[in-house]
């Protein structure tokens, strides 16, 4: 096996997952895959970093068989619990009896929790170091990046920062492991962007946070948990992040993400015209089949454009079910702070609109303008609906 080296005696000893359909159980991964990304420091001590998914093991073990036998290893560090990084850690502690685990004092019961390991561990504060040989690691905790207990480990002599799911993403490798490596960076930027929508966005404030805090470190490498090793550009996938966790609070930029349903043709003709609006205004609408697309790919429009515009029918006194699924997940994820239009056709009772308006109200959602119309609209309200994208392409301008 080729080795992958980062700097002097670290090496990636990470795993692919080409298998897994749903990230989480919930997020559709089967057409990019993840990686796990775990790395081995070979000092006088013998230290392994994050590990990988359970069903992974084999691999695994056979990534830090290149490395170091795993009898030898001296310490392994769990910056984070998920299962996504930890779920080899009982098998490998079989193989590896005399390994210290570290992490931070909250991580401690969930090892408990999790795998029934309640030995050998050595809690480390926020700030504490641990001397392998040539070089001192240090332990920094950023809770809620992505759970409370997690933290990131930097390793000043080479001035690598191995930051777990922070500013990690979506997307298997594909043959690179580097950001100066890999072609298609856009790629990875963009599955990075869905992974932050999807898993990181409900915790902006601790990602600024976090930011904050990691400056104090002279950073020259970005070792996540999850895609690309940033080690030309650290500070290109740290500016992602900061971007995107301020678009909580700015609301995002000018773009806007027109979400439609309809049973029957008559919500979906209004969503043509108003389409049309969103153009003449200059901004080519991000527009989604509610129904038809999965929410892990609205969220990250969501997220970006500062415009959101709702077009769904009444539905059982309602709102139409899927419409209420992705607007569920964007409170989830605290998507706040839009501007908004709704439209939408009702048969006698209405009640699409009513259900909108609570539902983002708790967001900060601003609705500028709605359109109810019974059946299927005229002329004149097709007209209104062409204006009513004109006004929002206007007000995210
Ligand atoms: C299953 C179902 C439930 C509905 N429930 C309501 C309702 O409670 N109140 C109402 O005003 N219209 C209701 N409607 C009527 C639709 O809102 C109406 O037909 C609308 O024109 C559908 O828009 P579309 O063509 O974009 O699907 C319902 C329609 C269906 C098929
Ligand atoms: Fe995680
Ligand atoms: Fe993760």
């Amino acid at each position: 096996m080729r080795e992958i080296k980062l700097a002097d005696d670290i090496f990636w000893v990470g795993v692919n997952d080409r298998t897994t359909d749903l990230f989480e159980g919930l997020w559709p991964i089967e057409s990019t895959g993840i990686s796990y990304n775990s790395y081995a420091i070979k000092d006088k001590k013998n230290v392994l970093i994050d590990l990988a998914k359970a069903f992974k093991t084999d691999d695994f073990l056979n990534q830090i068989a290149g490395i170091f036998p795993p009898a030898e290893i001296d310490y392994i560090v769990l910056n984070h619990m998920e299962p996504d990084h930890t779920g080899v850690i009982r098998t490998l502690r079989m193989l590896a009896p005399k390994a210290e685990i570290l992490c931070s004092p909250k991580a401690v019961p969930m090892l408990a929790d999790y795998y029934g390991i309640t030995g050998g561990i050595r809690q480390v504060n926020d700030g504490d170091t641990l001397d392998i040989g040539t070089r001192k690691l240090s332990f920094h905790h950023i809770p809620f990046v992505h759970w409370p207990e997690t933290m990131v480990t930097y390793d000043p002599k080479t001035k690598v920062l191995f930051s777990c799911d922070a500013f990690g993403g979506y997307g298997a490798l594909q043959g690179t492991l580097f950001d100066d490596e890999c072609i298609n960076i856009d790629y990875y930027e963009k599955e990075s962007l869905r992974y932050y929508a999807n898993i990181v966005a409900k915790f902006a404030t601790p990602v600024q946070k976090a930011i904050k805090k990691l400056e104090g470190l002279e950073v020259g490498c970005i070792a996540p948990s999850h895609g690309l090793v940033w080690r030309k550009s650290p500070s290109r996938i740290i500016e992602l992040y900061a971007k995107w966790a301020e678009y909580g609070t700015s609301g995002g930029e000018k773009g806007v993400t027109l979400l439609y349903g309809s049973m029957y043709g008559n919500t979906e003709a209004m969503m043509n015209a108003v389409a049309e609006g969103i153009a003449a205004g200059g901004i080519t609408p991000e527009i989604f089949d509610v129904a038809r697309t999965h929410t892990s790919y609205m969220l990250p429009a969501l997220l970006a454009n500062r415009g959101v515009v709702v077009g769904a029918p009444t539905y059982e006194a309602s709102l139409f079910p899927y419409m209420t699924t992705i607007l569920e997940k964007a409170a989830l994820k605290n998507i706040r702070n839009k501007k908004a239009v709704y439209f939408g056709s009702y048969g006698w009772s209405k009640g699409a609109l009513k259900k909108t308006l609570e539902m983002t109200q708790p967001l900060g959602w601003e609705f500028l303008e709605n359109l109810e119309f019974a059946g299927a609209a005229d002329d004149d309200t097709i007209a209104r609906g062409y204006d009513l994208g004109r006004r929002i392409a206007e007000a995210v301008r």
